[in-house]
């Protein structure tokens, strides 16, 4: 097979990016045509570079892209509506004689195709019904067996947008007693052997256009399992949706980074991923080429941005060799560097978030990448000795196209790598046992993705390794979906922050309060700060206010049982009455216990809280942390953005705020004076240095706190997580309802309960261990 793919770089199936979009439908502007025509006329005349034109480039239902306009090395790519993709090409490149390769076809126009799945008629001993020559989106089949025989799998499937029948493939079975199960035919598939006992082999590929992703062999085991995975029958335009890629790596991933060994799982022969003492090493590369643009590199970098910080909720800590690669390399962070403590986690992220890549050569070498991780792999090896090396665990994340066209082919490189960490599998028994510390996971990415060259180049037992997908954009979704809610419940303001996630998912702390107060009723926001309890001001809770008056509203759960509340012992509403203060909130905080904990999921979760530990995981203090020191993480600007949250119909809004610290205090709570009921002439008498203030034009405008606010959390988002840091209390005006987002005027002003002035009162509740109602928190200790 020729790997290689010499010479130019017309070969090359570029990264598609949203540059210029033309639309078929609104048809292109006359102007261009003649410009385009124009440049070529010149390049007729002599000149050897030449543009490309957009005659004949429309396709019919969908439009294209263009990386570079229409100058030459541009890449065109074709986009559909969902359900539907370009055909006959994928994409075009522009080269330096001023034609398209590959050439519009003049019999066959460029158009928007209906997405086909696999034919799922292949079911043996059943029937599938309806029978059709060909299956496209939308279409739903049902499937049957002969009497006799069983059904496993899914009894109805759908055709979905992505070229893939939803559910599992059907298999009709009759108990043989043979070892393994029937291991069914995928749909598009053809199976050779038929026979399932210890050691015999079944053989798969797939018909027509279609190719195979999976094992194409799989032997019966003794235990009764198949090797490898179940093969499926992929046409060109059939991809994995962020969500099954996010479900078959994340729960790869997740197996590598809990440590634990797991006795139940032995379906795919798997033992222990990794031992508690073991080390994880990850390796990622991303193809950037030249001709992908910005954007695209700003997606790659925020994916494995996305990815790193999910990984970095669990209990291990990998180390990283991150590079960026085209015909060079980027090394972005070397694993070297943590091998010499040079380097810790947050200045990968550092590292990663200002790296930006000037000029970026042409050609892809994935070969080279593959020698980089070989190298730092036996320079690890030297450092730590034979015996520790055999503890680490590698993992490499190839993020590319396959369209490697210098370096010769990578599959050399592999084998090389396989012996590395298998430790000469010629001369070791081990080495089956081995197999386990090495995975090479590919995510294919692009419109033009070279299957056939990449495949191959995927190690690891068990799971899925090898992904396709055809947006970038869609990483760091995939990521994000990628933990398993189960493995992090206890973790304290995880949330998703991705631009298409759902506000539940963004701020699954956030809770509503309505409180019944004799005839009238009062709406407040609060916090959920364990699975038990929430934190709102204490003015919600006015005097004479019962549990029962309660009710508490988080997500799409109405929790009434409201056990108990606590104010913070010094709220006193009117003790600075005599001095010029009418209503003084001093200490606004109070914890609400709900009679039962609160079921966590992605959209219920509570939010950290100053000087607890799950707070210094959060912000990666390692070591012994102090309060102190999440102070100064927190509140280390003097002007140091916040948000909060104001409840609109049933979502929520967010406000942003810039808390006036240092030397901007003074001049910001100087207008609490302005406030009514408020006749002293000293600020600090009615905004006591437990208040956070924010609010006014300079140096930014902020939002300003509405009626309905009160009590919700005033947070920061430290990269991944959440962290409250004060109360939403009062203002120096009343200048809107809840659910506007309103700009702040020159006066006005609010004001929120700094929690990390208050933290003896959460202690008291939250850290109590003579109970046995509630997990309690742990407070550090200083
Ligand atoms: C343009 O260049 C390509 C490859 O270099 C060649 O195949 C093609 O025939 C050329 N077309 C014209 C019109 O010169
Ligand atoms: C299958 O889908 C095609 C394309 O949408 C449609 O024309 C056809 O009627 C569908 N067939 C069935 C049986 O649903
Ligand atoms: C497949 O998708 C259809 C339509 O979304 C849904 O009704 C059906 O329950 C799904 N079937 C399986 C097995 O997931
Ligand atoms: C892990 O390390 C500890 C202490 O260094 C040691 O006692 C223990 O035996 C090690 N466990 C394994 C599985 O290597
Ligand atoms: C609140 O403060 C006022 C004024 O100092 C005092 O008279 C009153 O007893 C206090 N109330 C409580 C409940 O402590």
């Amino acid at each position: 097979m020729a790997y290689i793919r010499s010479g130019p770089i017309q070969n090359r199936a570029i990264w598609h990016t949203t540059d210029r979009i033309n639309s078929f439908n609104m048809g292109f502007s006359v102007h261009w045509i003649l410009l385009a025509a124009f440049s070529c006329l010149l390049c007729m005349g002599g000149e050897v570079r030449c543009d490309c034109t957009e005659t004949k480039m429309q396709i019919q239902g969908g439009f294209y892209t263009l990386t570079k306009q229409l100058e030459r090395g541009s890449l065109l790519t074709y986009r559909c509506p969902e359900g539907f993709y370009p055909y006959p090409a994928t994409s075009r490149l522009c080269q330096p004689n001023g034609t398209w390769l590959p050439p519009p076809k003049r019999f066959t126009p460029q158009r928007c195709r209906i997405v086909e799945c696999p034919d799922p008629s292949v079911l043996e001993s059943g029937n599938v019904s309806p029978l059709l020559e060909k299956y496209f989106v939308n279409n739903v089949t049902t499937y049957e067996c002969y009497s006799g025989y069983s059904l496993r799998g899914s009894e109805s499937r759908t055709c979905l947008p992505n070229g893939k029948w939803n559910g599992s493939t059907p298999i009709c079975s009759h108990d043989s007693g043979n070892n393994c199960a029937d291991p069914g035919i995928p749909a598009g598939a053809s199976r050779e052997g038929s026979i399932f006992g210890i050691d015999d082999t079944v053989k798969y590929s797939c018909i027509g256009k279609l190719f195979l992703v999976g094992s194409s062999e799989r032997v019966c085991q003794e235990n009764g399992q198949w090797t490898g995975i179940e093969p499926a029958c992929y046409f060109k335009h059939t991809y994995d949706t962020p969500l099954e890629v996010s479900a078959v790596f994340g729960s790869a991933i997740t197996n590598s980074l809990t440590t634990l060994q797991s006795p139940d799982d032995t379906q795919e022969g798997r033992s222990i991923r990794i031992s508690k003492n073991g080390t994880l090493n990850i390796y990622i590369a991303v193809d950037i080429s030249e001709s992908i643009e910005e954007k695209y590199f700003r997606h790659a970098r925020d994916a494995v941005i996305k990815l790193i910080r999910k990984i970095s909720s669990f209990s291990v800590t990998p180390n990283y060799e991150i590079i960026f690669f085209s015909s060079d390399i980027y090394e972005v962070v070397s694993i070297l560097d943590f091998w010499d403590g040079k380097i810790q986690l947050d200045d990968v992220m550092t590292k990663l978030s200002n790296f930006e890549i000037e000029d970026r050569n042409t050609g892809t070498d994935l070969n080279l990448v593959l020698n980089t991780f070989l190298e730092r792999m036996g320079i690890i090896k030297q450092q730590v000795g034979v015996d520790s090396f055999k503890d680490h665990r590698h993992v490499l994340l190839l993020f590319t196209d396959g369209a490697y066209n210098m370096g010769g082919s990578p599959a050399p490189t592999v084998e090389k790598i396989k012996n590395m960490v298998y430790m000469d599998p010629t001369s070791n028994p081990e080495s089956k046992y081995r197999e386990d510390y090495l995975d090479i996971y590919i995510f294919a990415i692009g419109a033009e993705i070279f299957d056939d060259d990449l495949q191959p180049l995927t190690i690891g037992l068990g799971e899925r390794h090898y992904f396709r997908m055809d947006d970038i954009k869609n990483l760091e979704e995939t990521f994000d979906k990628m933990i398993d809610e189960e493995e992090v419940k206890g973790l304290c303001g995880l949330h998703k922050d991705y631009e298409t996630a759902n506000q539940r998912d963004m701020y699954p702390w956030w809770a509503f309060l309505h409180v019944k107060t004799g005839a009238t009723s009062k709406n407040c926001l609060g916090s959920l700060v364990t699975r038990q309890f929430i934190l709102t001001a204490a003015h919600c809770l006015p005097y004479g206010v019962l549990p029962e008056d309660v009710t508490v509203e988080l997500g799409g759960i109405t929790e009434k049982g409201v056990k108990t509340f606590r104010l913070h012992p010094e709220y006193n509403i009117s003790r600075k009455e005599k001095e010029g203060v009418k209503e003084f909130y001093d200490y606004d905080v109070a914890l609400i216990q709900l009679k039962n904990d609160v079921p966590i999921d992605s959209t219920v979760r509570p939010i950290c809280i100053p000087c607890t530990q799950e707070t210094s995981d959060a912000l990666k203090l390692v070591g012994q942390s102090t309060c102190k020191q999440q102070e100064q993480l927190l509140l280390k600007n003097h002007l140091e953005s916040l948000s909060f949250l104001t409840k609109s119909g049933n979502a929520v809004r967010r406000k942003d705020v810039n808390a006036k610290l240092g030397d901007n205090r003074d001049e910001c709570i100087r207008h609490a004076l302005e406030a009514e009921g408020i006749t002293t002439v000293k600020p600090e008498d009615a905004v006591t240095d437990n208040f956070l203030c924010s609010g006014g034009l300079i140096p930014f405008r902020d939002h300003i706190a509405c009626r309905g606010d009160s009590g919700g959390a005033v947070f920061k988002n430290y990269q991944f997580r959440t962290i409250q840091v004060a109360v939403v209390s009062w203002g120096t005006k009343e200048l809107c309802n809840s659910g506007n987002v309103i700009d702040s005027n020159e006066v006005s002003r609010d004001f929120h309960i700094n929690l990390f002035r208050v933290v003896p009162f959460l202690r008291s509740i939250l850290e109590d261990k003579d109970q046995d109602d509630f997990v309690p928190l742990t407070f550090l200790t200083d």
